[in-house]
């Protein structure tokens, strides 16, 4: 593994000077999951560290770009219904610049379409490419011509690049980035590549400057937090990095996503348990309660050895709460099978489950697999699923009322004069208060509940 620092592109940000009499304007769209969303952050330090400007509308933009996603099939057909309606903006104004990068960007079917049915995109790069864009936009802008990186991955981490950050006070922090688990359905290791973790030290120095910046919650990301370390010179582990972040002095909270059940320890626990700027919340995605789909999907753990990681928590985080990711209908996914997901979400009792049918990805080991049930019985599935867990979530949600909790205020609430703030456990409240109070934490007194959602008192 090789690690570089950005260093500023001065020959672009000139080029960039001439080619455009005001700064240009850029739109940067980001789909699909956190990891994304960050990515996309830095995709935005990185333009205006050669003068472009943001802008909210496409209508206002000299360059579109659409950080995509691939893993599900519906988020690839919505990129490409997307790009599609740009075709009329390119005629509108031909020196606009389109470009598409992401996930989707790393797979060589997507190029391919792209290049053959897409002439208005002008460039297209993959995940390992962000700190490329000057040098990507310096080529388009002299040659001319469309640049279309073939996928491909880099051994490389990439850091001290320029970030813009979309809040002030809630901020994502990539500790790693790839996967190397191959779960049978999913597509992330084949476009976001092998699994490579950034040293603690340059972790740390990003943390503390969002401290002394004044964010209040820190979100560490990676797509198996759990295996951060692996390749790095010195032994660190997820719990150690965790320590070595909790020790930095200051009023913040940390979350992390997302963990692998595999890989989720009891020292891992132990930290959450011992480390009062650790939300009492843990996203660990079962994906299925049956053993013999969780085989077929390579999860490496049974459903015996999720539950006994569930009760380790509980008796050691008195409160802690469980998220949870699901994937409906896995191909051969039997009526048995389903009814062992069933059981186990409401063994665990989950806040808050991601529910999602299962989605063929090409290139994928389930791509190959039999997959019989018709989409019907597919969807019945899911709304059986989601009615089971709204109960749960709903008996939930009213066990909280009546304490008095610490919240960071993160908006406005659904209804007018509220604000909505979120609980270290990550369920979500809203109470009256003047909005001066977003972006700070409050104490907050749990009078009552609309379905999952939490209403309250400021507490004077
Ligand atoms: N089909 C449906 N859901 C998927 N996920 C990943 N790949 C697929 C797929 N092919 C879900 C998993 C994962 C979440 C981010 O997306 O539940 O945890
Ligand atoms: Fe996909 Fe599994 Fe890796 Fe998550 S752990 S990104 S589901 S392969």
């Amino acid at each position: 593994m090789e690690f570089l620092n950005f260093t500023h592109d001065q020959s672009a940000a000139d080029l960039i000077a001439t080619v455009y009499p005001t700064p240009p304007l850029a739109y940067v769209h980001s789909y699909g999951c956190q990891q994304n969303v960050s990515d996309g952050e830095r995709i935005k330090g990185v333009l205006m560290d050669i003068g472009f400007g943001l802008c909210d509308k496409p209508d206002d933009a000299d360059l579109i770009l659409f950080n995509t996603c691939a893993v599900r099939e519906h988020a690839e057909q919505r990129v490409f219904g997307n790009v599609g309606a740009l075709k009329a903006i390119k005629e509108k104004k031909p020196s606009l610049i389109i470009g598409l990068c992401g996930c989707m960007a790393n797979q060589q079917h997507v190029v391919d379409k792209i290049r053959k049915s897409y002439p208005y995109v002008d460039l297209v790069f993959g995940v390992d490419g962000i700190d490329t864009l000057p040098a990507l936009l310096t080529q388009k802008l002299n040659q001319k011509k469309r640049i279309l990186m073939e996928p491909a991955q880099r051994p490389v981490i990439v850091e001290q690049m320029p970030v813009r950050r979309e809040s002030d006070f809630r901020a994502w922090l990539p500790i790693m980035y790839g996967c190397d688990n191959f779960c049978t359905y999913c597509i992330v290791p084949y476009v976001r590549g092998r699994e490579k973790s950034r040293r603690p030290e340059d972790i740390l120095a990003e943390f503390k400057q969002l401290v002394e910046a004044g964010y209040k919650e820190i979100t560490l990301l990676g797509q198996n937090v759990n295996s951060y370390g692996k390749g790095l010179d010195e032994e660190i582990d997820f719990a150690d990095l965790l320590n070595l972040l909790c020790a930095v002095p200051g009023d913040y909270q940390i979350r992390f996503m997302t963990s692998h059940p595999k890989d989720a320890s009891y020292k891992l626990i132990d930290t959450i348990a011992a480390q009062p700027h650790l939300c009492k919340h843990l996203h660990l995605p079962v994906q299925c309660g049956s053993n013999r789909i969780l085989t077929e999907m390579n999860r490496r753990y049974t459903v015996e050895k999720y539950l006994d990681l569930v009760e380790y928590a509980r008796k050691r985080i008195p409160g802690i709460t469980f998220s949870s990711d699901i994937i409906v209908g896995f191909p051969g996914e039997t009526e048995e099978d389903f009814q062992g997901t069933l059981e186990l979400v409401k063994k665990v009792g989950y806040m808050q489950l991601f529910t999602f049918i299962y989605s063929k990805r090409t290139g994928t080991k389930a791509a190959l697999m039999e997959d019989p049930t018709p989409r019907k019985e597919k969807t019945d599935r899911m709304q059986r699923l989601l009615d089971t867990q709204d109960a749960i979530a709903m008996d939930l949600v009213k066990k909280q009322i009546g304490q008095t909790v610490r919240v960071l205020v993160e908006g406005y609430g659904r209804t007018e004069g509220t604000l909505s703030g979120r609980l270290d456990n990550n369920l979500t409240v809203e109470f009256a208060a003047e909005d001066c109070l977003i972006g700070n934490y409050a104490m907050v007194k749990l009078t009552g509940a609309r379905a999952t959602v939490l209403l309250g008192e400021l507490d004077a």
